[in-house]
């Protein structure tokens, strides 16, 4: 949740910052501002909305700001409404901070800085912690970084600019992501690193309380301390091309399509002699996976919708008993965690505050941590005991498609190799099962064609208001995300259910016209799932059947069906979910919703 970046170099920073927020526009789009040093202070410049909103000022209200140096910020608010005053940066005569994550002690800081004689211009955490740096700021701006440090209490990447220090922006981090980036004769402050693959690929990831400082010349990282710390250069390995659009309309459906690629770059090199193997990718010896009485999979979202799958794979499969949890609820529930336990945390970004906090809890209770994330060098990745990580490449539409399918082909490596390893399966039931999560990544490709059959279907999705997905098992699991996709991006109200559950309750609200999508993917359980078809039919449902070819099912109760390859029932949510993800797309398209950015949302929800 929000983007921060800083420029210093020969180019105008203006357009920098605007070209580099832009790339960060998916962490928050509730407002945006830059500032830059101009001639002899800092101009600072912000709107309410999106990013467009902010050039279009700048273009009106200052075309000739031409300095080569500043901070700009894009907003998903926390404290205070979106709005002009609240948007940062935010100034004092001394200085001009943007700020990613929330500031848990700013009330309290804020009565003493009004105390100390300061007003208050908006009702932001953020401008607290301006003012509190600018209180201790006596010419030595990591001095005053550093005693900040001390008093503030929560999260924060921040990027600063002094006034009396033009063509130099100072930052640092606690808990929110922040790198700094080298190119030729200029650097930069980023949230993260898709933001800066235009200008560079080498960047230095900042450690929890390091303080940087950039200038035309180069990077300079300070320890929390303020002495001297070793900068250790990377190269990216995400290409600027990743990180476009590449002639999609939206980077969703582009994401959507690459998943056949996103698929095979991360299953393919954690296969050894037919078998997965974790051992040469990810350090993970063979012999780790034996010493498990109980597993808990702990993720947000879609993230732990993929959870939700690993769950049925590992116990179906290694018979080693697994819980599924919420990020958010996990903490809370006083979980029962031994040496004998993995805690496996899924997360794209790997900075989702509630799926760090649950890591920080599992280990601290004694238990192995096992993350699988998509960010190299987040904050779940380095903290983690054991790292997995997907290579899907950047995902920049909000609404998580090709992490998700990278993600569930983690879980069926996973829950294969445990079972193997836990002598659930032979050798080859083994080589089988891995074939099997093979040959469905193959046919991924084929169901993408059913593209413009599920955008013509859709058509009477125009003016929908509720929607059911229902199904059992595996597809149970895929309705949820398939729900998820389709009410954040569509903003159609819609519910997964377990399909043998609707007519405790919910049955109630099906009556003539309802849309129902009804994913009927596994065989062995098709006469039931086929029964509770007919009780929503026969209340009127409109029904959308999604099924495996050559499922035999009376066309009478559907009005639609589209067909999904024949694979074993295990792995049919392989194929499954890029109909669902396909649907929740063209619907949104079609209502004229921003698919790439849907309202309140924002792609890496770093506060809990
Ligand atoms: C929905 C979506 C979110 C994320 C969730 C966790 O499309 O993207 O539900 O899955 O916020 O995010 P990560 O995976 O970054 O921890």
């Amino acid at each position: 949740m929000c983007g921060i970046v800083g420029y210093a170099g020969g180019k105008r920073a203006v357009s920098v910052l605007l070209d580099t927020l832009s790339g960060l526009e998916y962490r928050g789009y509730d407002s945006a501002g830059v500032s830059v040093f101009d001639g002899d202070g800092i101009v600072t410049v912000k709107a309410k909305g999106r990013l467009q909103n902010l050039a279009d000022r700048l273009k009106a209200e200052h075309p000739g700001l031409a300095g080569g140096c500043g901070i700009g910020h894009t907003r998903w608010a926390t404290h205070g409404e979106p709005s002009d005053v609240n948007a940062h940066p935010h100034a004092t005569e001394k200085l001009s901070l943007v700020h990613n994550g929330i500031i848990e002690n700013y009330q309290q800081l804020r009565s003493r800085l009004l105390g100390e004689g300061y007003d208050f211009l908006s009702r932001t955490d953020t401008e607290v912690a301006a003012k509190l740096i600018d209180s201790l700021y006596h010419g030595d701006p990591i001095a005053a970084i550093s005693e900040a440090q001390a008093i503030l209490e929560g999260s924060y990447a921040f990027a600063i600019l002094f006034a009396d220090r033009p063509g130099e922006v100072y930052a640092t981090r606690l808990g929110s992501p922040l790198i700094a980036a080298a190119g030729e004769g200029e650097t930069f402050i980023a949230s993260d690193v898709p933001a800066i693959l235009p200008y560079s690929r080498r960047y230095a990831l900042i450690g929890e309380k390091q303080i940087v400082r950039i200038d035309r010349e180069g990077i300079s990282l300070f320890e929390p301390d303020g002495s001297p710390a070793k900068l250790q250069m990377l190269t990216a390995e995400w290409s600027v091309e990743q990180a476009q659009k590449g002639g999609y309309d939206h980077f969703m459906l582009k994401e959507i399509y690459e998943q056949p690629r996103a698929l095979a770059d991360t299953v393919h090199p954690r296969i050894s002699d037919g078998l997965p193997s974790f051992e040469a990718q990810d350090d993970i010896p063979e012999g780790f996976w034996r010493q498990f009485d109980t597993i808990s999979i702990v993720a947000c979202g879609t993230a732990m919708h993929a959870g939700m799958i690993g769950k049925n794979l590992i116990e179906r499969l290694a018979r080693i008993p697994v819980e599924c949890d919420i990020a958010s609820e996990f903490r809370y529930r006083d979980p029962i965690l031994g040496k004998h336990s993995l805690v496996l945390l899924i997360s794209q970004s790997g900075e989702t505050a509630d799926t760090l906090a649950a890591l920080r809890l599992a280990r601290e209770r004694g238990a192995t941590t096992l993350a699988v994330v998509n960010v190299t060098g987040s904050s779940i990745a380095r903290e983690a005991d054991y790292v997995i990580r997907t290579f899907a490449g950047p995902e920049i539409a909000v609404a998580s498609t090709k992490a998700y399918s990278v993600q569930l082909s983690v879980m069926y490596l996973i829950a294969i190799r445990l079972a193997l390893a836990n002598r659930a399966v032979d050798d080859a039931r083994a080589r089988e099962l891995t074939s099997g999560l093979l040959g469905a990544i193959e046919t991924t490709k084929d169901v993408l064609g059913l593209n413009v059959e599920i955008k013509e279907y859709i058509k009477r999705y125009e003016s929908l208001r509720d929607l059911f997905f229902l199904g059992r098992g595996l597809d149970y699991a895929l309705s949820m995300e398939g729900s998820l996709k389709l009410k954040e991006i569509s903003y159609i109200h819609c519910e997964a259910y377990a399909a043998g559950e609707l007519k405790h309750g919910t049955i109630s609200l099906v009556t003539e016209g309802v849309p129902v999508v009804a994913v009927a993917t596994q065989e062995t359980l098709l006469p039931k799932m086929v029964s509770n078809i007919k009780e929503v039919h026969s209340r009127g449902a409109d029904v959308l059947l999604v099924c495996k070819q050559g499922l035999e099912v009376d066309p009478e109760i559907y009005s639609k069906r589209l067909d999904l390859p024949a694979l074993d029932d295990l792995f049919m949510p392989v194929v499954g979910v890029i109909v669902l993800q396909l649907l929740a797309y063209h619907t949104a398209v079609l209502r004229g919703c921003d698919v790439d950015k849907p309202r309140n949302l924002a792609k890496s929800v770093t506060v809990e």
